[in-house]
């Protein structure tokens, strides 16, 4: 299908700003030719609207919960849009509070279309805190919680419905830092984490295998990219690196195996900070990526 780029260009999530400038990053390193020469149909829609990130310390557990809100709002409502013309939305985020919007949309199309949904969260991290667990107070470390039907009313209940997505339907691919109550709460709701330590013993190429399991001609396929998903090595551009992350041929394996599914159906790219990159390297690393994830590949012909 042809692709929209939908830019949100906010850090209200996160615990550094300069998520907020990803969006341009992602256009400077050449997103959008790339995919036009990929074959694919390209439409900016240009930048989403929202409330400046007021940047004041955590009420009650969470962080600028309003702004959190209504940049959700926004983002949940532009994805839809382009669902409905049967278009490929591609979120650039901003940070990854953005991915509650983004999914909840997606899921509402899957359950109007009679489609499964299955979610791949590409990430060093769960996402999974609570306002009671959560370490920083960071709405960025909360979306697949809220997504789950765990969070404030006014995150968990963004469509209306609640839960937004059910907890089987995701995959985590990448984690490698979880923070202690966190820990019991993915048990608790049986998230299925693909973690490095378990990458590092089957490798890559099983993960994906195991991951994208059951996908079928009927499954709507989204990817969560988080961009600190990458070995800081390769992607020092983000706000929370962690070391020991999957390197450049991992990631590019991750993505041509996403694009041999022809499933994919939307897109979020997140959690870029060109204030802390190095000569935007990390845009550049993700566009490559996203060449992968739209089928280019050393041998075959296009
Ligand atoms: N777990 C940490 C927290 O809750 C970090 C979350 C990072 N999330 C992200 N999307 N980069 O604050
Ligand atoms: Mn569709
Ligand atoms: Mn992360
Ligand atoms: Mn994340």
């Amino acid at each position: 299908p042809p692709v929209s780029l939908i830019g949100a260009p906010t850090d209200v999530g996160a615990g550094d700003r300069g998520a907020r400038l990803g969006p341009d990053a992602l256009r400077i390193a050449g997103l959008g030719e790339a995919l036009e020469a990929r074959g694919v149909e390209v439409l900016d829609r240009g930048n989403l609207e929202g409330p400046r990130n007021p940047w004041q310390p955590p009420v009650e557990g969470y962080r600028h919960l309003e702004q959190v809100v209504a940049w959700n709002r926004a983002v949940m409502d532009a994805m839809a849009d382009e669902l409905r013309q049967q278009r490929m939305p591609i979120l650039l985020g901003g940070d990854h509070c953005l991915g509650l919007g983004s999914i909840t949309a997606v899921a509402r199309h899957c359950r109007e279309t009679g489609q499964k949904l299955r979610v791949l969260w590409l990430d060093a991290h769960a996402d999974f805190n609570t306002h009671q667990v959560t370490p920083s107070g960071n709405v960025h470390g909360m979306p697949v919680a809220c997504l789950c039907g765990l969070g404030p009313r006014e995150l968990t209940h963004l469509s209306g419905e609640s839960p937004a997505m059910d907890a089987a339907d995701i995959r985590q691919i990448g984690i490698r830092s979880v923070d202690q109550g966190e820990k019991r709460l993915v048990k608790e709701y049986g998230i299925d984490i693909y973690d490095m330590r378990y990458i590092d013993e089957v490798g890559m190429k099983r993960v994906m295998e195991e991951a994208l399991e059951g996908v079928d001609d009927n499954t709507h396929l989204h990817v969560s990219f988080d961009v600190d998903f990458l070995d800081p090595s390769v992607a020092p551009g983000v706000g929370t690196t962690v070391p020991g992350g999957p390197n450049y041929r991992e990631a590019q394996l991750v993505m041509e195996m996403i694009a041999d599914t022809g499933r994919m159906r939307s897109l979020d790219i997140m959690e870029l900070n060109p204030v802390i990159d190095s000569r935007n390297m990390t845009a550049e690393i993700a566009v490559d990526l996203v060449e992968s994830l739209f089928g280019k590949s050393t041998l075959m012909r296009d």
